[in-house]
């Protein structure tokens, strides 16, 4: 046994023990963690960990983020201050605490400890879900079988309301549970590869044997292909070749009957066919249980096609399932999960509308910003040992500057998945605001306005990047369609992606489309120009699109906003050649001075009425 600090790694019942408490891992993240302490003190890079785990196939290295955000919290591990995994950013991970050999049968060995599953972290936010879920519970207990499917976006807290789900379950109903992770690429090659890491956990757990010997008897195939021969006799050698799903599914049903079984099925959009027929079997048998299937699937990443989506509906439709669709944390909550990480009642003033506001209410995004806040010291403790309160002590940074690392590296990969043109797509539409037309898109890329847009809708169809958001007619009579990033943090992600040459000509592209589509009529569409220009560097056009603009507002009589717009055009000219500088600059200061004379001008007449009306009511 390898220990660390408090924890002990027992390689031989595959779990890990904090003092006398016994850890259950799944056997993915116990596999990385027994690599992290067998390899201590040294750089492991992630192709070496993807190799050493899944040998002989492609995994995308996402997978690995994700385990060690949940090693990290089994272990109580702080990324920004690591004491046992320290991120190295690109690079890979390194166990940095000192591992020693533990006595398996010395004094501090678990020698007959009660299993207990963790305690999973408080969820926010998710009071009436898991209502519901007791109430199924409670039906559970009279078997009636449940099948739910725990739906939304990434990092929206699906496996964090799954975990909270079966920790009640457990207590309400002392149930066994048992998990399968779907993972990317590997569904395709390992038939039933979640099913069967269902199957090894329920036989290594305390219902092991009784497990062991009811899929021998009923279900010999499932067992000889966990490398466990069944030891009854009177079997068919053809029988433990041909995985029946009925014979599982009538296995678990018997396995049931003592205690409630909780089956949870993780990232199901990368789940197989026959892993989603065995699901559907489970959802639709009508034999009484006391089984729950728990699924979980990214509704972005799982396009309206997906056959998954076709099966969910089917279910819905015969009222056999039912989908919990998982929207973002409100602000409350995520104060009261700020609260939580930080460990303090009251967190820093503003801290909640930041993150709140950058986040959009998705926890996964909420603590990876604050990871950051705190990596970059943006947040302090005010003393430097761990009782001190956390305070700010710099003004937080804006998205627009950088995206911090660890957000792009959890949003890059889905990007990453989509094909080039779509790509090229998303990133011309980020070249505008979160909402942007299909017209400007083809602007910026100088494609066909119809063709754009159909490409834009598929997009919306079937990837989480975007969805539509209405339509608007053109100047010249065309109608175009209007779409919206599906999270601001996508679009700052994509922008950020692309070169500042390529940036700049989109925008361009785009500005000049403005002046084309409503020429005539460009004090309609000039700030945005202008935004445009600047963003293209373009100081020139920019000076003069917000003029325009300026000139706009004074005839609106929006005089102070014509000020705002002279002064921002002040700043820009800056950066214009002597020559050119010092012509514009005098032109524009005698513009604000008139906007400034109009402003008090019209400031006056309010003012006089306000003293009037004060004389009367005084009087
Ligand atoms: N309601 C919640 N309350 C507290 N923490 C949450 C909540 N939802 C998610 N989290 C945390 O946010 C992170 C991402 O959540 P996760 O459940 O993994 O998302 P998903 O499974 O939807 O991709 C995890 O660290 C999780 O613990
Ligand atoms: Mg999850």
């Amino acid at each position: 046994m390898k220990q660390f600090e408090s924890f002990r790694l027992d390689t031989s019942n595959e779990c890990l023990w904090q003092n006398r408490v016994q850890i259950n891992l799944p056997p993915k993240p116990f596999a990385v963690l027994r690599y992290l302490v067998e390899n201590p003190g040294r750089l492991i890079s992630h192709d070496e960990l993807l190799d050493a785990l899944w040998p002989e196939t492609y995994v995308q290295p996402q997978v690995l983020r994700t385990y060690m955000l949940d090693l990290r919290k089994i272990l109580g591990d702080d990324p920004a201050c690591p004491r046992f995994i320290q991120t190295l950013p690109k690079r890979g991970y390194c166990f940095v605490a000192p591992v020693m050999e533990a006595d398996v049968a010395g004094a501090t060995a678990p020698a007959a400890s009660k299993s207990h599953s963790t305690v999973p972290d408080e969820v926010v936010g998710r009071e009436q879900e898991l209502i519901r879920l007791k109430t199924l519970a409670e039906a559970l207990a009279c078997g009636q079988r449940q099948t739910v499917f725990v739906t939304g976006a990434n990092g929206i807290g699906k496996t964090a309301l799954v975990e909270a789900a079966c920790h009640q379950m457990v207590a309400m109903l002392s149930a066994s549970v048992a998990s399968g992770q779907c993972v990317e690429g590997l569904s395709k090659k390992e038939e039933y590869y979640a099913v069967m890491e269902i199957l090894r956990q329920l036989c290594a757990s305390a219902v092991g044997e009784t497990a062991t010997r009811i899929l021998a008897t009923m279900a010999p195939a499932w067992l000889a292909a966990l490398g466990r021969e069944p030891e009854v006799s009177n079997i068919e050698p053809r029988s433990t070749q041909l995985r029946a799903p009925g014979d599982l599914c009538r296995a678990l049903e018997e396995l049931s009957k003592e205690k409630a079984l909780i089956l949870v099925f993780e990232d199901l959009q990368w789940a197989n066919d026959s892993t989603l027929e065995l699901i559907s079997a489970l959802a639709r048998r009508r034999t009484p249980a006391k089984l729950v299937v728990l699924a979980t699937y990214s509704s972005h990443c799982a396009s309206a096609e997906h056959p998954l989506r076709t099966l969910k509906q089917d279910l819905v439709m015969h009222r056999q399932c039912i989908e919990l669709v998982l929207s973002p944390l409100a602000k409350t909550a995520v104060r009261q999960l700020l609260s939580r990480e930080l460990s303090q009642e009251a967190i820093p003033p503003g801290l909640d509308t930041y993150l709140y506001q950058h986040s959009e209410g998705n926890p996964l995004f909420v603590l990876a910003l604050l990871r950051h806040l705190i990596c970059e010291h943006f947040l302090r403790r005010e003393c430097a040992d761990s009782s001190g309160r956390w305070e700010q002590r710099a003004p937080f940074p804006d998205m627009e500057t950088g995206v911090p690392q660890e957000l792009v590296q959890l949003i890059d990969p889905e990007i990453e998945r989509l094909n080039p043109t779509e790509q090229r797509i998303l990133e011309a539409a980020s070249l505008m605001r979160v909402v942007f037309p299909a017209w400007a898109v083809a602007a910026a890329l100088e494609l066909d306005p119809a063709e754009t847009e159909e490409a834009c809708d598929k997009l919306a169809r079937r990837s989480c990047f975007v969805h539509r958001a209405g339509h608007d007619e053109l100047p010249d009579g065309t109608r175009s369609d209007f779409y919206a990033f599906a999270h601001g943090l996508y679009r700052e992600v994509l922008y950020q992606k692309q070169t500042a040459s390529r940036r700049a000509k989109g925008h361009v592209r785009i500005a000049e489309r403005l002046g084309g589509l409503f020429a005539g009529r460009e004090d309609n569409v000039a700030r945005e120009m202008a935004m445009h220009y600047e963003a293209a560097g373009n100081w020139k056009r920019a000076v003069h699109a917000l003029r325009t603009a300026a000139r706009h507002a004074h005839q609106r009589q929006a005089y102070s906003e014509a000020a705002q717009l002279l002064q921002h055009s002040l700043a820009i000219a800056e950066y214009l050649n002597d020559a050119e500088r010092n012509v514009l600059e005098g032109e524009i200061q005698s513009e604000l001075d008139m906007a400034r004379t109009a402003m008090e001008t019209k400031k006056q007449p309010a003012n006089l009425s306000e003293e009037i009306d004060g004389f009367w009511m005084g009087t």
